[in-house]
């Protein structure tokens, strides 16, 4: 799991955590087995399930038809979000580490809807003007290389039409956005890359957004331009 219980420590109390996941996000078997599986190949990332649930609910109450994911893993996310996908939606999900998408592969095989997923191979700066043809998009989910998320967000800001979200992971950056202190595993230049797409997206005329505090941060804005 994405570094779920260290960091769950810090930021939420984990009973609390605990009851709302049994109570309200249940993983269901698919996103059990990915993240199973990312967990053997020593990976273990995938979003917890109350941001999966999230996802779910986001997508169910706007019905997005055109959707990008960046950073697909072992497909935790894309299940979540896959799942409450109306019959003629799309979802466009990148992958560029050769060692997770045979994970990815996989989840998406035993998927029963799998004709409304596109698992595309490479770097997301490589792939995304290849699907800019087929937008406008409605959503785009970021959760891949943090030193890459202001070049999304200018991509987002192009290829998301007005009133469609922009949501994005790990916006807490372990803590660095607001802590005096950098954590060790965090570079200056990424922290200044965060909190520059944070103070982006919290512009109100631009977006209706906010952070939601989960473990990492959930950013979750409107475009509104
Ligand atoms: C945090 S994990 C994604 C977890 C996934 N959303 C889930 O819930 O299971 C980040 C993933 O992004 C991929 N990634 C990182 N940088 C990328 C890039 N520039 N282009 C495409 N994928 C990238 C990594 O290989 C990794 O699998």
């Amino acid at each position: 799991m994405k570094e779920m219980s260290n960091n769950t420590k810090n930021m939420i109390n984990p009973q609390a955590l605990h009851y709302l996941r049994t109570l309200f996000a249940k993983e269901d078997t698919l996103v059990k087995e990915a993240r199973e599986r990312s967990v053997n190949e020593d990976f273990p990332i995938g979003v917890p399930p109350e941001v999966g649930k999230t996802l779910h609910l986001l997508i169910a109450l706007t019905n997005p038809q055109k959707i990008i994911e960046i950073g697909t893993h072992a497909g935790c996310s894309m299940i979540w979000m896959a799942r409450a996908l109306s019959k003629e939606a799309h979802l466009y999900t990148i992958e560029r580490s050769p060692d997770r998408l045979p994970l990815a592969k996989k989840t998406l095989s035993e998927f029963d809807r799998q004709d409304q997923i596109t698992l595309c191979e490479g770097f997301a700066r490589d792939v995304l003007p290849t699907l800019e043809d087929k937008g406008p998009f409605d959503l785009i989910f970021i959760d891949a290389d943090k030193p890459g998320y202001l070049n999304y967000l200018d991509w987002a800001e192009k290829n998301i039409r007005k009133g469609g979200l922009i949501i994005a992971d790990d916006t807490f950056l372990f803590g660095a956005v607001y802590q005096k202190n950098l954590p060790s595993r965090v570079r200056p230049s990424t922290c200044h890359i965060m909190k520059t797409f944070n103070q982006r997206l919290a512009n109100p005329e631009k977006y209706l957004s906010i952070m939601l505090p989960s473990e990492h941060g959930l950013l979750v804005a409107q475009k509104l331009f």
